[in-house]
């Protein structure tokens, strides 16, 4: 199982990174494990040490993990900064990886996670009215869809905030029906379904009494992987139970959260030890002990290779288009590209937009857009947007007749 390892490469004394391997589409990630009775941890990471710490434990022990980012937590790191490094650390994994956003508070948080490159998105309306709830997440699933990201929906209410002791959010559990789930999923269209059978968020004192009856309901009823929020502080006995009924993805943080603070606070014996530096050394390889304990419980660990081959891989597109202009001058063209770049990177799936001239004048082709889509899906959504219409059809098209466009797929060595 850990021959793997043998072909990577060690670029820091603690990560390994492989070739490229893809980023895989969360949805069928978690098709297998619903089907092959298994759960996928969701960790949500807030640091480096989070990163290094929950990719080295799937690498060593071979399983699919998804890293994932609560809005909640955005207040401690840039999410910019940080998607940066996540989507590196699961390019370069040799795991099958997905990103996710958890909790996104609103529409246009989820069109942000997924042009930094999430492939997964949840909108939490789980403390609106079920129509409202139902209107919110249907604005989601249709904008994703065109994106091909994977929705998470949420109905009932789990309460408590990741990383904060349970009784400061005493709010109370709502639970999800069956019946309500059921409109709900329909209605929608989500992909996976986050369910409020006892758990809560949060560091919380005694065990949760969970709802399994209803759980198994819930899971005969609707037949998609169901996610359960505030794994923390549940019983190696209570995740076995869950994952019989349906649970294929269980959301994981303030246990790892303790972990670091644990780690961070021990008290320095020299002044070395109490440098930045080496207070923060050990908390990867602290975490990594934590979430290999819940790869093992949750049936993941060994999983890599087959999820790599069941399930896509998520690959950005090139759509690149090469033109030249008549009837305007090039100060009006350049205006007219700089104008378009700001309306289409402002459209779903968009993840950048090149705008550029040629090197030489005399090359055949003036003039270039490079518009980099999340995934193939985005081509044909992009070309429908009303905003890209009304800029092609009233500023673009009438002046750029020479043209060529062009999708591209990155060839994988
Ligand atoms: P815990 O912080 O209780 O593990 O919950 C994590 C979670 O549900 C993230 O959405």
């Amino acid at each position: 199982m850990r021959s793997k390892l043998l072909l990577a490469f060690k670029n820091s004394n603690n990560i390994v990174m492989g070739n490229d391997m893809p980023i895989v589409n969360m949805k069928d990630m978690l098709k297998h494990a619903y089907e092959n009775n298994y759960a996928v941890g969701a960790f949500d990471v807030i640091n480096l040490e989070f990163i290094e710490g929950v990719i080295t434990a799937a690498e060593q022990y071979q399983s699919p993990v998804i890293l994932s980012l609560a809005e909640s937590h955005f207040e401690y790191f840039n999410f910019c900064l940080l998607m940066a490094a996540i989507e590196t650390a699961a390019k370069k994994a040799t795991v099958p990886v997905a990103i996710h956003l958890d909790h996104g508070k609103k529409f246009d948080s989820a069109v942000e996670a997924i042009r930094l490159g999430c492939n997964g998105v949840m909108i939490d309306a789980s403390d609106k009215p079920l129509q409202e709830n139902i209107r919110l997440t249907s604005e989601l699933v249709t904008m994703a869809r065109g994106c091909g990201v994977s929705v998470e929906g949420e109905l009932g209410y789990v309460p408590g905030v990741e990383g904060v002791d349970a009784q400061q959010h005493p709010g109370e559990i709502k639970y999800t029906t069956v019946d309500e789930a059921k409109i709900y999923c329909d209605k929608t269209g989500i992909d996976f379904l986050a369910v409020s059978i006892g758990t809560v968020h949060g560091r919380m004192q005694g065990k949760p009494n969970l709802d399994f009856q209803r759980l198994k309901e819930i899971n005969e009823a609707l037949g998609i992987p169901l996610v359960i929020h505030g794994g923390t502080g549940l019983e190696d006995q209570q995740f076995k139970t869950l994952i019989e009924h349906g649970v294929a993805k269980i959301n994981y943080y303030t246990a790892l959260e303790d972990i670091a603070s644990i780690e961070i606070n021990q008290p320095a014996k020299t002044s070395d030890e109490s440098r930045f530096p080496n207070r923060v050394k050990n908390i990867a390889s602290e975490i990594r002990k934590e979430v290999i304990r819940c790869m093992q419980l949750w049936g993941s660990e060994g999983r890599a290779q087959e999820v790599l081959e069941y399930a896509s891989p998520w690959q950005n597109i090139e759509h690149l288009i090469i033109y030249n202009v008549e009837g305007i001058s090039e100060q009006d063209t350049i205006k007219m590209a700089i104008k378009g770049k700001s309306v289409l990177e402002k459209i779903p799936g968009v993840r950048e937009v090149f705008i550029g001239e040629s090197v030489k004048k005399k090359d055949a082709y003036r003039y270039t857009w490079l518009v980099r889509f999340c995934n193939q899906a985005v081509i044909d959504s992009y070309r429908e947007h009303p905003d890209h219409v009304a800029f092609a059809d009233n500023l673009f098209r009438p002046v750029a007749g020479n043209r060529i466009s062009i999708d591209y797929l990155e060839i994988k060595p």
